[in-house]
């Protein structure tokens, strides 16, 4: 039996994790969100200390990248070419504990901009994945 796929259901299936966010202004509102909390939260410290003492710069950049990493327009490409996320991350020492605490900073601030359980979930593999992937120190 043909079923349409413009049912409530398939358009749902459809929808890209930065439509689900609410587009611009929710991978803004989550980036903003996500360095406010570095800052802040003694729990995140040792990812602080890596950045700069101005996270403006980190900010923007993460910003332009998570738009198009979520399925929206590919600001960062556009501006700065290919990303090469892991080249990028050599300068910082980057092991289990600060992979974990990216993770976990990233998944308070999802949780308080109010991101869908299920969004969050899905989200947080597809994160895990590429923060371990930047791992390039043992332990
Ligand atoms: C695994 C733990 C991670 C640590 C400790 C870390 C740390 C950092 C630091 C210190 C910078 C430099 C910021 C600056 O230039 O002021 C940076 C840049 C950046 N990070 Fe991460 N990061 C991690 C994971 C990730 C993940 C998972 C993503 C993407 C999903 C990501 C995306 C970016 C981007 C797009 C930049 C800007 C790169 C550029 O200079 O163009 N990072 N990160």
């Amino acid at each position: 039996m043909g079923v349409p796929d413009s049912t409530e259901g398939a358009r749902e299936a459809r929808q890209t994790p930065y439509a689900l966010l609410g587009g611009d202004a929710g991978v803004q509102a989550l980036v903003d969100r996500f360095y406010d909390l570095m800052d802040l939260e003694p729990q995140y410290a040792a990812i602080r200390r890596l950045h700069a003492p101005d996270l403006a710069h980190a900010r923007e950049k993460l910003y332009l990248f998570l738009s198009g990493w979520l399925g929206g327009p590919s600001l960062y490409i556009e501006r700065y070419g290919h990303p090469m996320l892991r080249r990028r991350h050599l300068p910082f020492a980057i092991g289990t504990r600060e992979r974990d605490q990216w993770l976990a900073c990233m998944a308070q601030a999802m949780a308080e901009v109010g991101v869908p359980e299920e969004l969050r979930e899905r989200l947080r593999q597809a994160f895990f994945q590429t923060a371990d992937w930047m791992r390039n120190r043992p332990g």
